[in-house]
C-alpha cells in the first residue's frame, strides 16, 4: 500500500505538514509514502499511488494553483483522496489588522470554518470527493515580522493516524 502526499506551498508550512503526515502513516501501518510538491507530480505518480493526500497553503483565501489542479486530477482517478489546508490566519481566530484582539470562537469552530470556507468549495468545483478534510495552522510572516506561528504537530499526527483506516 502506498500513498502520495502532495502539497502546494508558498513558505514551507504545508510541506512540513505533508512530511509529518507521511511519517505518521508510515509509523502507524508501515505504508510507503511519497511526499512531493504538487507542481512536480506527474501522471506516473498518480497512477502508482493507491491513495492520495493533497494539501495547500492558503493566501487571501486562495489555494496554490498547482495543488488545486492536482486535486482535480486526483479526484478523477477514483482513488481515495484526503485534503488539508494550511490556514494560519483563520486558525488564529484574529481579525486581519487586530493582532491583539481576543481570538474568535473555539479552535474546533475555526477549523470547521476553515474547512467550510477553503476546502468544501474547492472540492466541489474540482469534482473531488475527499474521504477526509482538515485545516491546520502554519506560519505567517509579513514584512519580516512573524504575525502567526500556530503550526502544531499534534492535530496533524492525530488526523494522519485516523487516515490510515480511511485511505485503504
Ligand atoms: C499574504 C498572505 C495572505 C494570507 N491569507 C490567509 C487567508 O486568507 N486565510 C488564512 O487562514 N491564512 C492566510 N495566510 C496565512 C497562511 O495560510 C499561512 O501562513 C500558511 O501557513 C502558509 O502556508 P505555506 O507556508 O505552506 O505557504 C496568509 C498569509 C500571507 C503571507
Amino acid at each position: 500500500m502506498n500513498t502520495l502526499i502532495a502539497y502546494g506551498t508558498r513558505k514551507g508550512a504545508s510541506r512540513r505538514t505533508a512530511e509529518l503526515i507521511a511519517e505518521t502513516l508510515t509509523n502507524v501501518d508501515g505504508r510507503l509514502c511519497i511526499v512531493k510538491d504538487a507542481k512536480r507530480v506527474g501522471r506516473a505518480q498518480l497512477e502508482g499511488a493507491d491513495s492520495i493526500v493533497i494539501g495547500s497553503s492558503i493566501a487571501v483565501g486562495r489555494w496554490k494553483p498547482s495543488a488545486k489542479r492536482l486535486l482535480r486530477k486526483a479526484g478523477a482517478t477514483g482513488k481515495p483522496v484526503a485534503v488539508f489546508v494550511s490556514a494560519a490566519g483563520m486558525l488564529s481566530g484574529k481579525e486581519p489588522g487586530s493582532p491583539d484582539a481576543e481570538p474568535k470562537g473555539t479552535l474546533a469552530e475555526r477549523e470547521a470554518e476553515a474547512v467550510a470556507r477553503y476546502i468544501d468549495p474547492v472540492a466541489a468545483k474540482t469534482g473531488a470527493r475527499p474521504v477526509a478534510q482538515a485545516a491546520f495552522g502554519g506560519r505567517m510572516e509579513m514584512f519580516g515580522k512573524v504575525m502567526f506561528d500556530n503550526w502544531d504537530p499534534e492535530p496533524i499526527t492525530a488526523w494522519a493516524t485516523d487516515l490510515t483506516r480511511k485511505l485503504r
